[in-house]
């Protein structure tokens, strides 16, 4: 049986097990997959002793996808751009692939499964850290008009613009400099980890027509969410889909094989 793990601290709650669980189900392929808690100082132990053991291929999660990418000795070019990796794949000759699949599953939630087709749109991504820089690409790719990244440390954002750049019509803000309203809002602070709601204005949202997706999720709506709703979002999407989404990336790029995730989001929810 091959064999997969997500790694990260902490990993208690991670629905990864469960997802792969499914996907290995639905698709008939013979693995198992296991949640791995690395200590804070030895992502790259943990990793080596899975690998050691007969591992073909890991997801990386918080805090480690940074060291993930140094780590590894070759990397998609998605996975070179993010400069963080969630995917691991070892190949045969044992050398280690690095990919990141979080801005392809964001990209295909939107579009797929929520059915908001992002070509021509303007986007705003708030916040500038690793889970933002992870989907710039994939979202540039969709061809938007514009995708703004505003942040609290605007020196942050205007790296992001000037980073990718080449990829796409990127550009930076303050909190401060922008109030005309978007078509969809993806919130990638970590804000809501802490019930916190980044200081934007509400003149963003046009009541009925912007679209609000906060990458992460609870089991209630979330801080940002609920705002957006107050605000009169047309839609308000969490990062459950996003999840599943990524894995089902991850488990094309080990198995060759694309799972269907409807049934599997369904059950989730
Ligand atoms: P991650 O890997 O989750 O992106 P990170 O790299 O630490 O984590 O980045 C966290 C992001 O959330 C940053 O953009 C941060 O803003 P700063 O760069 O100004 O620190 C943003 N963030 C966290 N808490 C926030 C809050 N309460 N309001 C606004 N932005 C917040």
């Amino acid at each position: 049986m091959d064999r997969y793990a997500v790694i990260g601290n902490p990993i208690g709650h991670s629905k990864s097990p469960l997802i792969h669980g499914m996907f290995a189900r639905q698709t008939g392929e013979q693995l198992s997959y296991q949640a791995l808690l690395a200590p804070l100082d030895d992502f790259a132990g943990t990793l080596r002793e899975f690998l050691h053991q007969g591992g073909r291929g890991v997801n990386v999660t918080v805090p480690f996808k940074e060291q993930a990418w140094a780590l590894v000795d070759n990397h998609t070019p998605a996975a070179a751009l993010a400069g963080a990796v969630n995917t691991i794949q070892r190949l045969d000759d044992g050398r280690l692939l690095g990919d990141n699949t979080d801005g392809r599953g964001l990209v295909r939630d939107i579009q797929h499964n929520a059915g908001l087709a992002l070509a021509g749109k303007r986007i705003l991504l708030i916040g500038a850290g690793g889970a933002a820089r992870g989907v710039i690409q994939p979202l540039l790719q969709a061809h938007p008009a514009q995708l703004c990244v505003v942040n609290r440390t605007v020196e942050k954002a205007e790296q992001l613009a000037m980073l990718f750049k080449d990829q796409g019509p990127i550009s930076a803000a303050g909190f401060e400099w922008i109030e005309e309203s978007v078509d969809l809002i993806i919130n990638a602070t970590s804000a809501s980890l802490d019930g916190q709601l980044p200081p934007i204005s509400p003149s963003l949202i046009r009541p009925g027509h912007t679209w609000c997706y906060d990458m992460m999720y609870a089991s209630e709506a979330t801080v940002f969410n609920r705002w957006a709703a107050q605000q009169g979002a047309a839609r308000c999407i969490d990062g459950l889909g996003m999840l599943v989404e990524q894995a089902a990336e991850a488990f094309l790029l080990w198995r060759g094989v694309r799972p269907d995730t409807t049934p599997v989001l369904a059950a989730l929810r």
